[in-house]
């Protein structure tokens, strides 16, 4: 007789679990301040970059000293080796976009990867010295603050030396790290250094790196001479002569940042400022946002709601692979990329009963125009703002300390494609677009955007994790914008991406319930779970003005401020 009201409650308590908003947990709040901020993914950048702030720095000051603090104490991905973008908002609405992303040396060639059978060699553009594509960072933060800066250039670079010089304790996830990366930094590196001094690292030993002091000294005395030419270059040259690389003297001379026109648009009464290629970031996330602004969202990671974005992700990524580029080597169609018709009409043929086969999707014809980084946000106390993104690509790039220098050299040069159709390291593909060339910077996913709403200041958002950037970015601002999350919750929201090839949904456990997966599969999706997607690092201007950070709980990413 208790049967009907038993099945009854176990069907209403089915419904309710699917209903409920799951979304409840990412409604608390990360830190909140009163006028400045920055999160970035190390304690000790934070505290860097925060310091500046307290002195009256702008934005761009506090991002030139957490560029150098995380060369130092985030191996892994900060950097003076590597590369990235930096988007600026300024208080009364003037934005920048600077672009110090690495570029080929001049002796690559287009086949440089292959074999002599014309197939691509995987380990020849991700580790050791052709790996490297001709550093950009130090070229970068020496332009931004020529131009945005206030504080003396050497106030800046000091708490880097300082760090680099003194040692500092590593975290658990660090020596993890560095252990699982040090037999491929001994094989691929020519001479020991301070990451090979100890055998094994352990959480809180201590990491002296005196090499990279001396270097950060010279740049903190010449300027950026003091990295592209000099004793810095000297190192780096001689390095490649003793690996088989190919950066020159040339190359490292010849090395500019390039201030570029922001990607721009408007996402449901939002302003989305990102970054133009060579970044396909800014233009990927403007496409995917305008392939669903039309979608009425129901509850965060339904079935309906995923299906969508991931019908608009695989689009989005089969346009990526044609059409981007280095636009100094390649005509990218961006107006017509940009188009909010040209995107409405790429989801004509969504259906929201069924999956679209990857296979049947290619890149679309916009009207022609004649794992490891690290994302950081800043908000100064007048409201300057900053999101930048920086890389040596893969986990400590090329495994290659520049001997007597103490940096690592990044892998950019896998980001290129080094054959069309054929996938690299975050399974991308790309075709004549983004092919090696002489000078020419490769395609990245680097994803630093800022958000505005009316003319106020809303969201500082960006984070690494190769192809997954870009839905990474993507699904934190609707995770604000459409799920009413806090920054915190928008941040540690487990997440999901689809990037056209390969055709399937790559998840983060606590993605959705068996129930909601289940109903994705009908529609035709498959499914790969896998470790973190991301670690976001973002800043969110609340409406009473006061800024809350979300930091990413994946790493040991930290908010600070005042
Ligand atoms: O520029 C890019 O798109 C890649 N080199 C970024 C690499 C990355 O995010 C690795 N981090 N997990």
């Amino acid at each position: 007789m208790f049967r009907l009201p038993v099945a009854l409650l176990l069907i209403s308590a089915l419904i309710l679990l699917h209903c409920r908003p799951a979304s409840a947990e990412y409604q608390a709040p990360g830190l909140i301040t009163d006028q400045a901020m920055v999160v970035s993914a190390h304690p000790l950048a934070t505290e860097a970059g925060v310091a500046v702030l307290r002195e009256g720095g702008h934005a761009v000051d506090a991002a030139v000293t957490v560029q150098f603090a995380l060369a130092v104490v985030l191996p892994w991905a900060g950097n003076i080796g590597g590369g990235g973008f930096m988007v600026v908002r300024e208080a009364d609405g003037d934005i920048y976009s600077l672009d110090f992303r690495e570029k080929a040396p001049l002796a690559a060639t287009r086949d440089m990867y292959l074999d002599s059978l014309g197939e691509v060699v995987p380990a020849r553009s991700w580790r050791g010295h052709l790996a490297a594509g001709v550093p950009g960072s130090v070229a970068g933060m020496f332009a931004a603050h020529d131009s945005l800066g206030r504080l003396p250039m050497a106030r800046l670079i000091q708490p880097a030396i300082d760090l680099a010089e003194g040692g500092f304790p590593l975290t658990r996830l660090e020596a993890e790290s560095l252990n699982g990366r040090l037999e491929a930094i001994r094989t691929y590196s020519t001479q020991p250094s301070g990451y090979t001094a100890q055998q094994t690292w352990a959480e809180g030993d201590i990491l002296r790196l005196p090499a990279l002091a001396a270097t950060l000294r010279r740049i903190r005395d010449a300027g950026a001479a003091g990295f592209y030419a000099g004793e810095t270059a000297d190192l780096i040259v001689a390095e490649m002569a003793r690996g088989g690389g190919l950066i020159s003297h040339q190359d490292l001379l010849d090395y500019e940042a390039v201030w570029r026109t922001p990607v721009e648009g408007s996402y449901r009464g939002y302003k989305v400022i990102g970054m133009p290629p060579p970044s396909s970031g800014g233009i990927a996330l403007l496409q995917l946002l305008q392939s669903v602004e039309d979608h009425g969202f129901s509850r965060w990671h339904s079935p309906a709601d995923v299906h969508r974005m991931v019908e608009a992700e695989r689009r989005v990524y089969a346009d990526r692979a044609q059409h981007l580029g280095d636009p100094d080597y390649w005509p990218v169609p961006r107006p017509g990329l940009l188009d909010p018709a040209y995107n409405r009409a790429r989801m004509a043929d969504f259906d929201p009963r069924r999956a679209t086969p990857s296979d049947s999707i290619a890149a679309g014809n916009p009207a022609a125009e004649s794992e490891q980084t690290t994302h950081f946000s800043v908000v100064d106390a007048e409201g300057n703002a900053v999101s930048l993104t920086t890389t040596l690509n893969g986990g400590y790039g090329s495994c290659v300390v520049v001997g007597g220098a103490g940096f690592f050299l990044n892998n950019e040069m896998d980001d290129f494609s080094a054959k069309p159709g054929v996938p690299n390291a975050y399974g991308l593909v790309g075709a004549e677009a983004n092919a090696v060339a002489p000078g020419k910077r490769m395609l990245s996913s680097m994803t630093p955007t800022i958000v505005t709403r009316g003319d106020s200041l809303f969201m500082v958002v960006g984070t690494p994790g190769g192809s997954t950037i870009i839905t990474s970015v993507f699904q934190t601002i609707l995770n604000v914008v459409e799920y009413d999350f806090s920054m915190q919750g928008a941040v540690s929201a487990p997440r999901f991406h689809h990037q056209w090839r390969p055709d399937l949904i790559q998840y983060e456990s606590g993605s959705w319930s068996e129930l909601d997966s289940s109903a994705l599969a009908r529609r035709g999706h498959a499914f790969r779970s896998r470790s973190s997607i991301g670690r976001v690092d973002a800043i969110l201007v609340r409406p009473d003005g006061r800024l809350e950070g979300g930091a990413d709980p994946r790493g040991d990413d930290t908010a600070g401020g005042f």
